[in-house]
This record gives C-alpha cells, sequence and structure tokens, in this order.
C-alpha cells in the first residue's frame, strides 16, 4: 500500500490587486500525493500550478487549509522539497561543478559529505567533463541538466518542477525527459511536475491532475496506465495512448474556452 507524502486539505488562495477585490487562484483543493509518486500539473495558463507549487515549497501560505509533509504542516521552505524552474538560475561565476555543490557548500559541509555524490550525478546528465565549464559555455539542455543534478544533490525528499524543460526544443525536451525518468527511477524522489506539454505529462506521471481554471480547482485526475519501463516509441502505438491524450486535450480545450469566454464576457 502506498503511503501519503503530501497532503493538501481544503486550500484555498486568494491574491489582490490594487483596490480590486481579491481573486481566489485556488479553491478548496484537496489531494494526496504518494510516496515516491510522479505526479503531474496540467491546466490552463493561470489556474494556479506554479501557486499550488509555491505553496508545497513553502515560499507562500495558503488563505485556508493545510498543506502537510509526512503529516507535518509545511510552513517553510526546507532542503527536503527541492524547486527546479524553467530557467536553470546557475550562478554565471560558478564552473558547473560549484553550481552543483553550491549548497551543501552554503551549510558548511565538509567535501567528502557531498563531492562523491556530486560526481555521481555529472556522470548521471553526462556532464562529466564539463565540470570545470561555466554555464555560458554550455547549451540550454546541459543547463538544465545542471539544474537538475544540483536539485538532486541534497537528496531532497520531494521535487517540484515548474516547466522545467519549457524553454527547450523538442528533441533536447525527450532526452530531459528520459534522464529525468531515470533519475527517478533510481532515486525514488516523490515529484510535482508542472507542464503544459501533454505526452510530457503521459510519458512521465502516474497520476495527471487536471486543473480547472478560475478559480483553480481539482477537476480530474488521470490515472495513467502504461507500464513501466517506458519509452516514447512503444506509447505512440499503443491505443490506449491516444484515447487518454483525447482525453486531456478534450479537458484543455473546455476549460480554455470557458476561459476566453469569461474574458469576452
Ligand atoms: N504573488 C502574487 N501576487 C499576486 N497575484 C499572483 C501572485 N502569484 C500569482 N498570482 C496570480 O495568480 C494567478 C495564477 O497564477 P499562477 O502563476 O499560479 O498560474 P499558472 O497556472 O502557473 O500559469 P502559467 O501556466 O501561465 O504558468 C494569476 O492570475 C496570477 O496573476
Ligand atoms: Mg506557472
Amino acid at each position: 500500500m502506498s503511503t501519503t507524502k503530501l497532503q493538501l486539505h481544503a486550500v484555498s488562495k486568494a491574491f489582490s490587486h490594487g483596490k480590486q477585490p481579491p481573486q481566489t487562484v485556488l479553491d478548496d483543493i484537496y489531494l494526496d500525493i504518494h510516496q515516491g509518486e510522479f505526479l503531474c500539473l496540467l491546466g490552463p495558463s493561470g489556474c494556479g500550478k506554479s501557486t499550488l507549487l509555491n505553496l508545497l515549497a513553502g515560499f507562500d501560505h495558503p488563505d485556508q487549509g493545510q498543506l502537510l509533509l509526512d503529516g507535518q504542516a509545511i510552513t517553510a521552505p526546507d532542503p527536503s522539497r527541492g524547486m527546479v524552474f524553467q530557467q536553470p538560475n546557475l550562478f554565471p561565476w560558478l564552473t558547473v561543478l560549484d553550481n552543483i555543490t553550491f549548497g551543501p557548500r552554503m551549510q558548511g559541509l565538509p567535501e567528502p559529505h557531498y563531492l562523491p555524490q556530486a560526481q555521481h550525478y555529472l556522470r548521471q546528465i553526462g556532464l562529466e567533463r564539463y565540470a570545470n565549464h561555466y554555464p555560458w559555455q554550455l547549451s540550454g539542455g546541459m543547463r538544465q541538466r545542471v539544474a537538475l543534478a544540483r536539485a538532486w544533490l541534497p537528496g531532497p525528499e520531494v521535487l517540484l518542477m515548474d516547466e522545467p524543460f519549457g524553454a527547450l526544443d523538442a528533441q533536447t525536451r525527450l532526452i530531459m525527459q528520459e534522464l529525468l525518468n531515470r533519475i527517478w527511477s533510481d532515486t525514488g524522489t516523490t515529484i510535482v511536475f508542472v507542464t503544459h506539454d501533454v505526452d510530457e505529462a503521459l510519458f512521465l506521471a502516474d497520476r495527471i491532475v487536471m486543473l480547472a481554471a478560475h478559480p483553480g480547482r481539482v477537476r480530474e485526475i488521470i490515472n495513467v496506465p502504461f507500464a513501466r519501463p517506458r519509452t516514447p516509441d512503444a506509447l505512440l502505438v499503443n491505443p490506449d495512448y491516444a484515447i487518454a491524450k483525447r482525453r486531456i486535450l478534450q479537458i484543455l480545450r473546455e476549460e480554455s474556452t470557458h476561459l476566453f469566454d469569461e474574458a469576452l464576457s
């Protein structure tokens, strides 16, 4: 039986903009995320996906409800919950290795505590030969691989990923998805992953949470039925793949149309 790692219980969040009444962004969200699960969040722009990740990270707090990690309230950021953004946000004046080891070095940990593991991740991301290069000497995909290694080095229990491959070209994206899948299988980290890409969600996720917008709510949770290990080629010829993809696209279309109508009214 799976254990619950993260729990959202009746979570609501509103933001105020000037003199306008507060805008409810997340409305009464209930969600249990299992230990070691790969969960994708999918929904129209502005439905509150990043807001949800920020709450899980502890960067921000809900107006109502609770977010729990192992049954304990999340109140502040913590190294047990790593975050990866669309932009790799590397320090340009630090080498690849120094970027990856930045966290433990700032904590004052001795080298033997983190260096072997950093070298392990450098190998995993295929950048062993680039340890002493600077970010400006790398491609966008290579930089995002460094960001992945940096996020995983402290051994987080949970990784929160906000469209981490959104800025990459299609081929690099596929490579990154396979890499992420491999590291996730090796580590068993619980992942909450935001994407706009239906194929990406179907390749990576155990479950896909479809959000509705204005205010953000859970509209539907889709169990992704494909056995692992998955390959993009095998999925493409699986008839269930087309069915799942069509269902998701239909929901996204409905939600986007709804938003469009709302904007026009
Ligand atoms: N710190 C903030 N202050 C005020 N409003 C905010 C803040 N953060 C988010 N919002 C508002 O909350 C809504 C949801 O934003 P959010 O970034 O969570 O959406 P999203 O689903 O991640 O969208 P996208 O797919 O475009 O990234 C938006 O209307 C946004 O303007
Ligand atoms: Mg966002």
